[in-house]
């Protein structure tokens, strides 16, 4: 599947998630400064920035792991920024996180099912669709994770985030890690899950590959949007090539 094939719709209607002015801060570091940015259903949306821009505090703000000191977000109509982690669980979002989050001495399987803990009556139905979409990890169900590769390791982090039926999967620099090559794996399983109808929050400091695949992207420097476009203005961006993409 060719990654520049989706780069169709833009935003329309309202958006899914909605992040305004969006403030938070670890004690005397402001790691986010007043963020603002929207996705919009049927998207996939990056989040282009450095070490330290504040990727990992937005994704995770969203979640509710982290607190925020002004700013509110808006999630399916709904404000979630001073709800519990479970309760946006349950409302359709979820984090697959920098590093993957797995549970090294747990088996697959183990680790699939932790994704479906708020929702066990459908665990069947959704890992079914899991196993459809990753057959290696039916193939794997019950080794311990640590004994995947790295890039079967990113398949088992995205399979648990699917476990709890999102409508919005946040993607903490998924590329992290990896070889090239696997690398190109992962993001056309981004893609493939976008054409299923997910709506995908990611971040990246592969700017390129991401871009490549994404609708639109914001550019995060040190807390603060300063950049927001289509991924084509973004790839054509003289500022972005310079500090990004390495032109
Ligand atoms: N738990 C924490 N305690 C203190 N400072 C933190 C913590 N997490 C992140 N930071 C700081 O917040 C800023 C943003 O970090 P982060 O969100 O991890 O950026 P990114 O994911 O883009 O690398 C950085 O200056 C980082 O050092
Ligand atoms: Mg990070």
């Amino acid at each position: 599947m060719e990654q520049s094939e989706i780069k169709a719709a833009s935003p329309a209607g309202s958006p899914l998630l909605k992040v305004e002015n969006l403030s938070v801060s670890y004690g005397h570091i402001n790691a986010l400064k007043g963020v603002s940015i929207e996705v919009f259903p049927g998207e996939i949306v990056v989040l282009i920035g450095a070490n330290g821009a504040g990727k990992t505090t937005l994704l995770s703000t969203i979640l509710g792991i982290t607190s925020s000191t002004s700013g509110s977000i808006i999630f399916d109509d709904h404000r979630i920024d001073k709800e519990p982690v479970d309760r946006n669980v349950r409302k359709g979002v979820c984090l697959v996180p920098e590093g993957r989050g797995v549970f090294a001495g747990m088996t697959v399987l183990d680790n699939l099912l932790l994704g479906a803990h708020h929702n066990l009556q459908n665990k069947d139905k959704h890992l079914e669709r899991v196993f459809n979409w990753f057959p290696i990890l039916k193939e794997r169900k019950n080794q311990v994770a640590k004994t995947l590769s790295g890039g079967e390791r990113q398949m088992l982090s995205i399979g648990r985030g699917l476990m709890s039926a999102p409508k919005l999967i946040l993607v903490d620099e998924p590329s992290i890690g990896l070889a090239p090559i696997v690398v190109n794996d992962i993001f056309n399983i981004l893609v493939m899950l976008n054409k299923e109808g997910y709506t995908i929050l990611l971040s990246e400091q592969n700017a390129y590959k991401a871009l490549k695949c994404a609708h639109r992207g914001y550019v995060l420097e040190t807390g603060s949007v300063t950049l927001a476009g289509t991924s084509d203005r973004l790839l054509n961006d003289p500022g972005v090539k310079a500090a990004y993409l390495g032109a």
